[in-house]
């Protein structure tokens, strides 16, 4: 497996934000804990946030000959990048989509994700585990 995690917008302020809904454990934290869980040496697995659209479709485009698999948490993007999601088609890369809260059961404007139906798999609500939910999904695929 050579996987890129990609984390979008305000999700560097995991920790900070909105404990009630995303927890108290920072992106840092999550990350340690899924390389523990999964063990890197077996696999490569490169984890990336940024707060601005262009640089995660630059870093999409980057997967092609270096990664074999992404999973991608948009953030706010989920809900209305279109650019995203063409730059996940673009790649032909599968792809799961993870969210930490249950997006489908928030407020009206987060239950439609514009990514959901050409990626693999959505795991939506089950905080960290989703990325290793998402990580086997993958490895089970590949
Ligand atoms: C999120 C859900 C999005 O609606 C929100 O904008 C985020 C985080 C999640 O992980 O639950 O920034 O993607």
């Amino acid at each position: 497996m050579k996987v890129l995690i990609i984390n979008g917008p305000n999700l560097n302020l995991l920790g900070l934000r909105e404990t009630d809904v995303y927890g108290t454990e920072t992106l840092g934290d999550i990350e340690n804990w899924l390389l523990d869980t999964v063990g890197s040496n077996e696999h490569k697995i490169d984890w990336y946030q940024s707060n601005h659209e262009g640089e995660i479709i630059d870093k999409i485009h980057m997967c092609i000959d270096n990664y074999n698999s992404i999973i991608i948490n948009p953030g706010a993007y989920t809900h209305y990048s279109y650019a995203i999601r063409d730059a996940i088609i673009s790649v032909q890369i599968p792809t799961v989509e993870v969210h930490l809260s249950d997006i489908k059961n928030r407020e009206e404007f987060r239950k439609h994700s514009v990514i959901e139906d050409i990626c693999i798999a959505q795991v939506t609500g089950h905080g960290k585990n989703g990325y290793l939910e998402a990580f086997q999904i993958l490895l089970n695929y590949l």
